[in-house]
């Protein structure tokens, strides 16, 4: 009998709220966490090199001095954003876990943190580059900081974690790459727990103008996942992290359980940088991988990766649609975050898992935003999408008991993890 995994804290930080319960209660108000360029503070940098149409999902207001004594004077000196950011959604996630009282006794040997992120500090990448050129010397925290594991260095030594420390930077599939690694660490009895998730501090003007270039980001300012008029993402940030813990260890400390971790597939397109192969094979092959012949015929819900791009959309909902839709099935109930909260690159997987398990245990799926006609787009095939029951207008009161979460990336990467909500 392999070792069952369980999800057993959340914690997060996205554009629509400084933590799980915020964000999640945005969500379903169908509340929006983009804004125009204009509106930032500093919207003169990003007009300099993009159409003030643009629009991103930042972070607002975040201040790492509101949470106590988190961040002494010297770690705000030397954590870049991403580093806080994590930083704060790891004390979320392992409160809610319940964890802390038992890391401080020093029980921490099996206790394991891998943290990812797709682009790391653009911030302090840009900035030493900018000082550097103009002769000035650079900061001894440059290097230290501008490393991807860094999130996930110091977190553990924040909250003392001393098992697996591992990072993943998979582009868009970071988080839920994350998520797999750890369920898998666990699975094979390196840890007992292990904080899993990923941190993008991606807001930046040349973050920003460089998906522009490379012609992901939508000129419309407006996200809409499955829409017939959607072309392109909107640049999002922020931080998702799950405690992920063996059944097992869970009961023993009397935890309270959200989910099973059930599967997880990961596969490779082999086709392009960032086009998805047509049929959708890479993603139909992941979810293949991430479910078993029972399972499969038991899904209630795709939370999609759908980025609101023509053909990432497009090549997901044909996946979707040849595995889990037809045969006189009622259509599966689908429907992507990435109209309330744009697109977090790496975070993205672990946010939207956490979404994915609020889903099962609230027994409710958010619609997608800014929805309006499905599908459509040239080169569309009608089908795949009205074999998908795509939620939109409200959110859609539904049992859930088994959930598919899919993430895919620039490189080719497509990953679909299974969460099933727990029952005792
Ligand atoms: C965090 O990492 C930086 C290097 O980026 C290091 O200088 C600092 O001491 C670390 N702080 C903590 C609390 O881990
Ligand atoms: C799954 O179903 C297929 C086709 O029905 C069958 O060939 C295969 O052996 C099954 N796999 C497992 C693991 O049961
Ligand atoms: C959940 O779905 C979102 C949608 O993009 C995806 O980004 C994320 O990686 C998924 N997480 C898991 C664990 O599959
Ligand atoms: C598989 O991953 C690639 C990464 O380049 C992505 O572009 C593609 O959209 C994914 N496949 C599907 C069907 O979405």
């Amino acid at each position: 009998m392999s070792t069952r995994v369980v999800v057993t804290g959340l914690g997060a930080l996205t554009p629509l709220g400084k933590t799980v319960a915020e964000s999640w209660a945005a969500l379903l108000a169908g509340k929006s966490g983009i804004r125009p360029i204009g509106e930032l503070a500093n919207a003169e940098s990003y007009e300099r090199h993009c159409p003030p149409s643009l629009a991103v999902a930042d972070v607002k207001e975040f201040d790492p001095h509101a949470y106590g004594n988190l961040f002494t004077s010297q770690d705000l000196r030397r954590m870049s954003q991403f580093t806080q950011f994590a930083v704060v959604a790891a004390q979320e996630a392992l409160r809610d876990a319940n964890l802390i009282e038992t890391l401080q006794k020093g029980r921490n040997d099996r206790v394991g943190c891998v943290i990812g992120s797709g682009i790391a500090s653009v911030h302090d990448m840009y900035d030493s580059i900018v000082e550097f050129d103009r002769g000035k010397r650079l900061s001894p925290s440059f290097v230290p900081k501008i490393l991807s594991n860094m999130a996930c260095g110091n977190v553990s030594i924040k909250f003392q974690l001393r098992g697996v420390s591992h990072c993943v930077s998979t582009a868009c599939a970071t988080g839920n790459n994350a998520i797999g690694d750890a369920y898998n660490f666990i699975r094979l009895g390196y840890n007992d727990v292990c904080l899993a998730g990923a941190s993008e501090a991606s807001v930046h003007p040349l973050a920003l103008a460089g998906f522009l270039r490379a012609k992901s980001i939508t000129p419309s300012g407006i996200s809409r996942p499955f829409d017939k008029e959607r072309n392109g993402f909107v640049l999002g940030e922020g931080a998702g992290l799950l405690v992920l813990e063996s059944l097992k260890h869970a009961q023993d400390r009397g935890a309270r359980i959200y989910a099973e971790v059930e599967g997880y597939g990961l596969t490779s397109d082999a086709h392009h940088i960032t086009s998805p192969s047509e049929n959708g094979d890479g993603a139909r092959r992941a979810m293949e991988m991430a479910l078993n012949n029972q399972t499969r015929s038991q899904v209630d819900y795709v939370n999609a990766h759908a980025t609101s791009t023509v053909l990432g959309d497009r090549a997901e909902a044909q996946a979707i649609s040849n595995i889990l839709s037809g045969d006189g099935k009622d259509a599966i109930k689908v429907s992507s975050n990435k109209g309330a909260i744009g697109h977090l690159l790496g975070a993205a997987g672990a946010v939207e898992s956490i979404f994915t398990i609020k889903s099962l245990q609230d027994g409710v799926v958010p619609h997608t935003l800014n929805l309006h006609s499905v599908g459509g787009a040239s080169g569309d095939e009608a089908e795949n999408f009205e074999r998908l029951d795509l939620v939109r207008g409200a959110p859609a009161k539904h049992d859930i008991r088994r959930a598919l979460n899919n993430s895919f990336g620039f490189g080719g990467i497509n990953s679909s993890i299974v969460f099933r909500r727990w029952e005792v």
